[in-house]
C-alpha cells in the first residue's frame, strides 16, 4: 500500500516537523563534515555514566528514606507507574535547591523529555483550536512543532538580543481578543534560548509576569541552558519570581544528565476547579493526558536519574558545574575563531553580523543572502561543515537569511576547523570578501 502523504495528518507536510530529520540526514550523508549544527550535549561527559551505581543511589534512597521494602523497590523498577512519575519529591527538592521554587511534589509531572512536557501542556491548556499559542520569533523547533502537530494557532513575538518585544505581544493579545480568541500562553526560554542566545533582563521578565496578569494569559517556561551562566550572573527563573501562578515551569535532564534517558518534568501548581467545586493541581491534568500518550515515563530511566540527582545532594547545580564550564569555554572559542576567521568589522561592511550570548549552545547568525538547504548542501558538501538554516524557527518561515551556530559537542580543533570551513565558504560564494582582500582592507 503506498499512502498519500497528502492524506495523512496535515501538520507532517510542515516543514517545521521536518527539521530535526532532515539535519540528521544531512550529517548522515556527509559524516566528515564538522557540525555546529546539532545542540547535543558533549560526548566525552558520556564516559562517566555509571547507570548501574545510579539505579543502587535511587533503590538505596527507596529503602532508607522512603521505608520501601526489597520487594517494593522492586515494583517501581520493573512494573508500570503513576503517570505523574516517581522522582518528583526528589524533583520537588532539586528546585527547592537550584532555583527556590518551592512546589508540592504533586504539582509535578515527570515526563519523557521536556518534549512531552511541552506537547501535554500545550494539549491541556488549549480548549480548542481558536486558542492561540504565542512564541518567540525565532522559537525552540521542538515547542513549535508540538504546537503545530496539535493543529494549535501560533504566532511569532519577534525576539531579539534585547529579549521579546512585549509591546507587539500586547497588541497580538488585544487583537485575538477583539477577533474572539485569546493568546492562551507564551511559551518563552528566558535563558540563552534556542536558537537565538535570548536571555531576559530581570527587568524584562518582571514586565513580562506583569503583563501575563493584565492580558490573562499562562507562560510556559523551558529554561535547559540556564545552567552554561556564569557564575555570578544567575538570574531568577520567572517561575520563583512568579506570585500570580502564571508560569508552569518545564525542565529537562537532557543536557545535564543525558538525553538517552528522556526524562523531563513540568511543574504545574495552578489549581482546576471540577464540577463539584473541588480543587486540584493542573499536574493532575497533564498527568491524564500523558497516561493516554506514554503512561509513565521509564520506571528506569527515572530511577538513572533520581540516582545522578541523589549522588549530587539533589542539586542539579552541583551536577552540572564541570559541563558548564565546558560550554562556556566553547561558546568562547566559537566567539573567538568568528572574531579571528570572519571579524565582526569584515562581516558588517558585508551585511553579516552574529550575536554574543554570555551562554547556551548557540550563535545566531545572519547573512546578506538566504541560508537555505541548497546553501547548506553545498557547505556540507564541498567545504565539510554543517549549520542550522533558521527558516523552521519561524512560526512564519521569515528569518530566511539567519543560521545557527552550536557549539556545545565539538572539541576545541573541530570548533576552530568549523569556523575556518564556514569562512572559507563564505568567502568563496562571495559573502564575504576572498581573505587576501580582507587582508589588505584590514592592513
Ligand atoms: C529549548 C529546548 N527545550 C527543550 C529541549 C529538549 O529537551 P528534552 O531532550 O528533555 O526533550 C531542547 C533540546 O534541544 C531545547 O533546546
Amino acid at each position: 500500500v503506498t499512502l498519500d502523504k497528502l492524506s495523512l495528518n496535515a501538520s507532517l507536510s510542515n516543514p517545521v516537523l521536518n527539521a530535526v530529520n532532515f539535519l540528521n540526514e544531512i550529517a548522515g550523508m556527509y559524516p566528515d563534515a564538522i557540525s555546529l549544527s546539532a545542540g547535543a550535549p558533549y560526548e566525552a561527559f558520556f564516559s562517566d555514566i555509571d547507570i548501574p551505581r545510579y539505579i543502587r543511589r535511587f533503590t538505596d534512597y527507596l529503602r532508607t528514606e522512603r521505608n520501601f521494602s526489597d520487594a517494593e523497590a522492586r515494583r517501581v523498577l520493573y512494573q508500570y507507574g503513576p503517570s505523574r512519575g516517581q522522582i518528583n519529591e526528589i524533583v520537588a527538592q532539586v528546585l527547592r535547591n537550584d532555583e527556590g521554587i518551592d512546589v508540592p511534589p504533586e504539582a509535578i509531572v515527570i515526563t519523557a523529555g521536556c518534549q512531552e512536557a511541552l506537547l501535554i501542556t500545550f494539549l491541556v491548556l488549549c480548549r480548542d483550536r481558536s486558542d492561540i499559542v504565542a512564541v518567540p520569533a525565532p522559537c525552540y523547533t521542538g515547542a513549535l512543532g508540538a504546537a503545530r502537530l496539535l493543529g494549535l494557532q501560533v504566532i511569532g513575538i519577534d525576539s531579539t538580543t534585547c529579549g521579546i518585544n512585549l509591546e507587539q505581544l500586547a497588541r497580538v493579545c488585544d487583537r485575538a481578543r477583539a477577533g474572539g480568541s485569546r493568546v492562551r500562553m507564551l511559551y518563552i526560554s528566558p535563558d540563552f534560548a534556542n536558537p537565538s542566545g535570548t536571555t531576559l533582563s530581570i527587568i524584562q521578565r518582571r514586565r513580562l509576569l506583569a503583563e501575563a496578569e493584565r492580558q490573562d494569559f499562562l507562560v510556559v517556561e523551558d529554561s535547559p541552558y540556564g545552567f552554561t551562566r556564569q557564575p555570578g550572573t544567575e538570574l531568577p527563573t520567572l517561575k520563583s519570581i512568579d506570585r500570580k501562578g502564571r508560569v508552569l515551569h518545564a525542565g529537562s535532564f537532557a543536557k545535564v544528565c543525558m538525553p538517552g534517558a528522556r526524562v523531563g518534568y513540568i511543574v504545574a501548581d495552578q489549581l482546576v476547579r471540577d464540577g463539584q467545586g473541588s480543587d486540584h493541581f493542573l499536574a493532575a491534568e497533564l498527568a491524564t493526558a500523558k497516561s493516554m500518550t506514554t503512561v509513565n515515563t521509564s520506571a528506569i530511566s527515572q530511577a538513572v536519574v533520581g540516582g545522578m540527582l541523589i549522588e549530587h545532594d539533589c542539586s542539579l547545580a552541583t551536577l552540572a558545574a564541570g559541563k558548564a564550564r565546558h560550554y562556556q569555554r566553547n561558546l568562547a572559542l566559537l566567539l573567538d575563531a568568528l572574531h579571528r576567521h570572519i571579524g565582526e568589522a569584515e562581516a558588517a561592511a558585508h551585511g553579516i553580523s552574529w550575536n554574543a550570548p554570555g551562554g547556551g549552545f548557540f550563535v545566531r547568525m545572519t547573512l546578506p543572502v538566504a541560508a537555505d538547504l541548497e546553501m547548506l548542501d553545498v557547505s556540507a558538501r564541498e567545504y565539510g561543515v554543517i549549520w542550522t538554516p533558521m527558516q523552521d524557527f519561524y512560526a512564519d518561515n521569515s528569518g530566511t537569511n539567519e543560521l545557527r551556530l552550536s557549539c556545545s559537542n565539538l572539541n576545541e580543533e573541530a570548533l576552530e576547523e568549523g569556523v575556518l570551513r564556514l569562512s572559507r565558504f563564505l568567502r568563496d560564494r562571495r559573502v564575504l570578501a576572498p581573505r587576501h582582500q580582507a587582508d589588505n582592507a584590514t592592513s
